[in-house]
């Protein structure tokens, strides 16, 4: 192994890791580079959110992040989302309400709203706006994904099923 070279151990997705990482390299560049490919580069500056990741259940910039840095720690990453095959409620409601376009943004947007709805289970629509507020989508407008947002919180505290019938009423006020 170069002497630059080194191994760091995590957990990705539950799953014991000891990844070899270059000296100063990011998380970005080494969960692309072990298959998570669901983490996007965009920016690579800290400004659009795509590669948005969970360490220890908080939204982090994987691109902005040494791999060193997150040690011994817990990354979340869409791969890990869904259970046994099935979508996780969020992803369900994402394509429900048309919130995935190009798409480039909707893991680091998955993400970040996983992070709010754990802590969260029913947020307002500020709140909302605020949980997202690092991720950047050229596409939807956001309407879509805040709309996605409340329906997946209102799947998730078993107030409605996953598919059809919903309808936000607290509006989607745009970001
Ligand atoms: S790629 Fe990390 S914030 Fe844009
Ligand atoms: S769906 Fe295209 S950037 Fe968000």
């Amino acid at each position: 192994m170069d002497e630059r070279e080194e191994y760091v151990g995590m957990r990705v997705n539950g799953e014991v890791k000891q990844v070899k990482v270059a000296a100063g390299e990011k998380l970005l560049e080494t969960l692309r580079r072990y298959g998570y490919k669901s983490v996007k580069y965009g920016c690579g500056e800290g400004t659009c959110g795509a590669c948005t990741v969970l360490v220890d259940g908080r939204p982090r910039l994987a691109c902005l992040t040494f791999t060193r840095q997150v040690e011994g720690r817990e990354i979340t990453t869409v791969e890990g989302l869904g259970k046994f095959g099935a979508l996780h409620p969020l992803q369900e409601a994402f394509l429900e309400e048309g919130a995935v376009q190009c798409g480039y943004c909707t893991p680091g947007m998955l993400l970040a709203a996983k992070a709010l709805l754990d802590r969260v289970a029913e947020p307002s629509v500020e709140a909302i706006k605020r949980g997202l507020d690092g991720n950047k989508c050229r596409c939807t407008g956001y309407g879509a994904i805040i709309r996605a947002v409340q329906r997946a919180a209102a799947v998730m505290s078993g107030k409605a099923g996953v598919r059809g019938g919903w309808r936000g009423t607290r509006g989607d006020g745009g970001r």
